[in-house]
């Protein structure tokens, strides 16, 4: 079969099973599976696929249109310009994300230090440990309480990193007895902020097919930023940082909790692209 006939089958197959942009998915799939760029999918259309990419090609467009996310049917996604595997134990990294990256390798450069260490908490697939290894000189402890997100996340470091930069940890951040490393130049986190009751709002892409532990914020979303902002304060350098992503309409309650806690100072808020508070990042006194 041409191309442009595989790709006319695939949209047509995911728009009868109700996929928005159904093209561009199929196209998604399409470019992943032949390895390809957008540019030569077109200049290339009527190249016949073989039998084996053509079979893979129709098990991934059977996977999509029963909602599973594209980045689980391909086993990747992109996530500060690297390549991170992906799985059904881990939730898929965001692009505002990157901005809770950039922020704290932003004030870590601001800062006069020897190598610093750092603690992603909720590491899932290892995405902000792997990219700030990958960017600075640094020691990264990366914690989950999913065994199964850190095996994940250990793929990951084994395909991008050179060097054993980063170390495993898994635990929960909510046992009481639990204490993390200490000196830490910056504690950072993206934890689940969904409020528990908007789960069953989400996109069934998301709410059927992410981890619920990566979303759930419990009631009012906010329900793990109280323990982080409190195990930090005891684990942070004076002049660490921690750094914090936030969802829509959580700023204010985030920066109440970490002023509350009365260990830090320069609380700042960063938006993302959409003018959205979306990073929250204070300095340890
Ligand atoms: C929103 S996801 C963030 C994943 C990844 N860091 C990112 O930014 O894309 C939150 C992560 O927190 C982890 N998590 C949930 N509850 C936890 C707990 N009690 N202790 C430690 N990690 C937890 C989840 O397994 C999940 O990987």
């Amino acid at each position: 079969m041409e191309l442009s006939k595989a790709l006319e089958w695939g949209t047509k197959y995911l728009h009868e099973h109700g996929i928005e942009n159904a093209r561009e998915g199929a196209e998604y799939l399409l470019l992943d599976l032949l390895n390809c760029s957008r540019s030569s999918l077109y200049l290339n259309h009527n190249i016949s696929l073989s039998t084996k990419e053509l079979f893979s090609f129709f098990c991934f467009i059977r996977e999509r249109a029963r909602y599973v996310p594209p980045q689980y049917v391909t086993g990747k996604t992109w996530f500060s310009s690297l390549p991170f595997i992906v799985n059904e134990n881990v939730m898929i990294p965001r692009p505002e994300t990157e901005i809770l990256v950039e922020t704290a390798i932003e004030r870590l450069s601001t800062i006069d230090y020897r190598l610093p260490t750092i603690l992603d908490i909720g590491t899932g697939c290892g995405n902000i440990a792997i990219s700030l290894a990958t960017s600075i000189s640094c020691q990264v402890y990366a914690l989950d309480v999913s065994c199964h997100a850190l095996n994940v996340a250990k793929e990951n470091a084994k395909e991008l990193l050179d060097v054993d930069s980063v170390a495993f940890i898994c635990k929960d951040i909510l046992e009481s007895e639990f204490k993390l490393p200490k000196n830490l130049d910056l504690v950072i986190s993206n934890p689940p902020y969904v409020p528990h009751d908007d789960i069953k709002g989400l996109p069934r892409e998301v709410r059927e097919y992410e981890p619920h532990m990566a979303l759930d914020g419990g009631k009012d979303g906010v329900k793990f930023y109280p323990s982080i902002v409190y195990l930090a304060s005891g684990a942070l350098s004076s002049g660490g940082y921690l750094a914090l992503e936030v969802g829509i309409g959580q700023a204010e309650k985030v920066r109440k909790i970490i002023f509350e806690n009365g260990s830090y100072q320069q609380i700042e808020t960063v938006n993302d692209y959409a003018g959205i508070e979306r990073v929250i990042i204070a300095k340890k006194k």
